[in-house]
């Protein structure tokens, strides 16, 4: 049966499982233990509701903004996406070259498979850098050194993983074990996928990890990923820690992982330029709300002292659009571009960016709304519910 054309995120979620190898597609798909706030992040939006507005002179509708000091044509961040390189071939450089013709900004991680060198060989415009602390300062500071040399203007430090979540569907598929079961567990679901297997396995390598390939030598898969990070992210970290990174990086500093207003206030103080109000998708505590709904109290305490991004669900441009209603100044995707770059590479993720694009200028449309600054509480419908919005 042919495919159908992919059009929405849950489209190329589909064309994504059928690419990956089990393991890998439950890395990315999957949530903490029951994806009990996974689901909630993205339920949460689709309750916020919009009013309708007509007979207003939408004609000439603007979504470019400003984000961390950089013009983008939409507001809207590739997130950080740890192993995206195992999606598809140099996956990575992929999505940096579909952020850059959509004028939006990528985002690097710490764990990526492609190096900073090779992500800045292929770029057109500033990418941006996202930083787990590492025990060892020294490596931090090298690796702050060469995101500079490399470009990278602005920072994102992510501050919601002292430890990794508990990923069941991980453990089910043997990740973290050895052994003949989980070995051979996860060479039928390789053998399953021969595309993957051909273009990713073995014309995409190196599969290593690519900003750390000193520090972890041996890191070639997912089980070394994790015994690596385990070992080594470092979950002393406290605010004191932040102002030392606030010395050694002269770009924007970004703080990810937000969802409480007592910590988006201290962020402040520190001098963080900017906050990501998330749950790392749902990946970490299950248990903690919906970003949508921490949002908006956010926005009452900090909105107006620092940037606000919000991740967590978003599935649509109208999705990017309720988000600023309730108070963001921009999101950032996920799951959304690594299911899209699964599916169809960089002309995947280019093709959904563009369907999103049109959806927000549509939703801006059917509000009555011209411009990303005029998009706020007065576009939403039962505001009560959302009394601190913009
Ligand atoms: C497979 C996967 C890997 C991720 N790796 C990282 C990472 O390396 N660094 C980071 O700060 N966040 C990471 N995140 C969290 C995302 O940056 C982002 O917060 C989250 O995906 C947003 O939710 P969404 O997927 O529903 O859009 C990862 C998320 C996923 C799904």
């Amino acid at each position: 049966m042919a495919m159908k054309i992919p059009v929405t995120a849950g489209d190329f979620r589909a064309q994504a499982r059928s690419q990956l190898p089990r393991f890998l597609f439950d890395y990315l798909d999957g949530g903490a233990n029951d994806e009990h706030t996974l689901h909630a992040n993205e339920t949460a939006w689709r309750d916020v509701t919009l009013r309708q507005r007509v007979l207003v002179d939408v004609d000439q509708v603007d979504t470019c903004t400003t984000l961390g000091g950089q013009a983008c044509v939409m507001p809207v961040v590739l997130a950080p996406v740890g192993l995206a390189g195992m999606m598809a071939k140099r996956g990575e450089v992929q999505a940096l070259r579909a952020a850059n013709s959509a004028g939006i900004p990528f985002t690097l991680s710490t764990v990526g498979i492609c190096p900073l060198s090779e992500v800045e060989a292929a770029a057109s415009a500033p990418f941006w850098f996202q930083l787990y602390m590492i025990r060892d300062r020294g490596r931090v500071e090298n690796l702050l050194h060469k995101a500079w040399q490399a470009g990278c203007r602005t920072l994102v430090f992510t501050v919601d993983l002292p430890i990794p979540g508990m990923r069941h569907r991980d453990t089910r598929n043997g990740l973290g074990a050895t052994g003949l079961r989980a070995t051979t567990l996860r060479l039928q679901q390789v053998l399953s996928r021969p595309n993957w297997l051909w273009n990713v396995a073995l014309r995409g390598g190196p599969l290593t990890f690519g900003n750390l390939s000193e520090a972890v030598p041996g890191a070639r898969n997912l089980d070394a990923f994790k015994a690596w990070v385990d070992s080594q992210f470092d979950p002393t970290v406290t605010w004191v820690d932040i102002a030392w990174l606030r010395q050694h990086w002269q770009g924007t500093l970004i703080l990810k992982g937000i969802l409480e207003a007592e910590d988006a206030r201290h962020a402040v103080q520190v001098g963080a330029d900017g906050i990501v109000v998330s749950n790392h998708g749902g990946r970490q505590l299950d248990g903690v709300a919906a970003t949508a709904s921490k949002l908006p109290a956010i926005v009452a305490a900090v909105g107006g002292q620092t940037e606000i991004l919000v991740d967590g669900g978003i599935r649509s441009g109208v999705d990017v659009f309720r988000a600023l209603a309730l108070g963001a100044s921009g999101v950032m995707i996920g799951r959304p571009w690594a299911w899209a770059l699964a599916a169809a590479g960089e002309t995947g993720i280019t093709d959904l960016l563009q369907s999103w694009q049109q959806e927000l200028r549509l939703a801006m449309m059917m509000t009555g709304v011209t411009e990303i600054a005029s998009i706020g509480c007065a576009q939403l419908d039962h505001v009560s519910e959302f009394p601190a919005g913009k």
